[in-house]
């Protein structure tokens, strides 16, 4: 099977962008990284890249028009050759025209167990709730922000009293299991979106959890 093309977005920090890099060239995903792409021209995750040796280009949005900032974007996908469009702590929301035309090949990770704390600092929504199982979730990007059809998801224990920055801690680290786990579930055609659901292959339960442990 050939390797995916990504173009991945990104606004900031940038550690999924760089875990997928290194998932790209360890074997973890049949994939590979042809552009990154940052509407923030400051983002870490720029650097992260560059170390890499993977093109970036910076598509500013801030006092440009959605649609012209969006119609930018689509060029630098189109020219880069992407199969798959990869959301990685990209901070702007995405309109109905981008996301039909890459309807099942758009992608996105999100901090929370979807449906719960969707938005913006899902994590700290997650420690402030006092939940004790938090976890992320892979899903397919539609026009319903936070929403779309789920691929994968990892169920994180979060101890009583955790802080934000501890459940981030402990979340990301999920994330950087199930986001080239899903994009090598797409890469094999494990994963698809048919009549907007997520068909997923892979339906192991293996490592389900309960927090805390219940006595036996
Ligand atoms: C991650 O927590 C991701 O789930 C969310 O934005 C954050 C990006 O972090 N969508 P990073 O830039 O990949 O470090």
């Amino acid at each position: 099977m050939p390797r995916l093309r990504l173009v991945v977005l990104v606004s900031g920090r940038g550690t999924n962008l760089g875990n997928l890099l290194d998932a790209s060239r360890d074997g973890r995903m049949d994939a590979d990284i042809a552009l990154v792409v940052s509407n923030k021209e400051d983002a870490p995750a720029l650097d992260i890249a560059k170390r890499a040796g993977t093109p970036t280009t910076i598509v500013p949005s801030k006092g440009v028009e959605r649609a012209e900032h969006e119609a930018r974007i689509m060029d630098a996908i189109e020219g880069a050759g992407a199969d798959l469009v990869v959301l990685a702590g990209y901070m702007r929301v995405l309109t109905g025209g981008f996301i039909k035309r890459y309807q099942g090949r758009l992608v996105n990770i999100h901090p929370s167990l979807l449906p719960a704390f969707p938005g913006l600092d899902a994590q700290g929504q997650a420690a402030r709730a006092g939940v004790r199982i938090a976890g992320c979730t892979t899903h397919f990007v539609t026009e319903d922000v936070d929403a779309g059809p789920v691929i994968m998801q990892a169920a994180v224990p979060l101890p009583p009293a955790c802080t934000p920055e501890e459940a981030a801690a402990r979340i990301l680290r999920a994330e950087h299991r199930i986001y080239p786990a899903t994009i090598q579930l797409i890469a094999t055609g494990k994963a698809r979106l048919h009549e907007g659901r997520a068909e997923v292959e892979a339906q192991s339960t293996e490592g389900a959890l309960i927090s805390p442990e219940a006595p036996q």
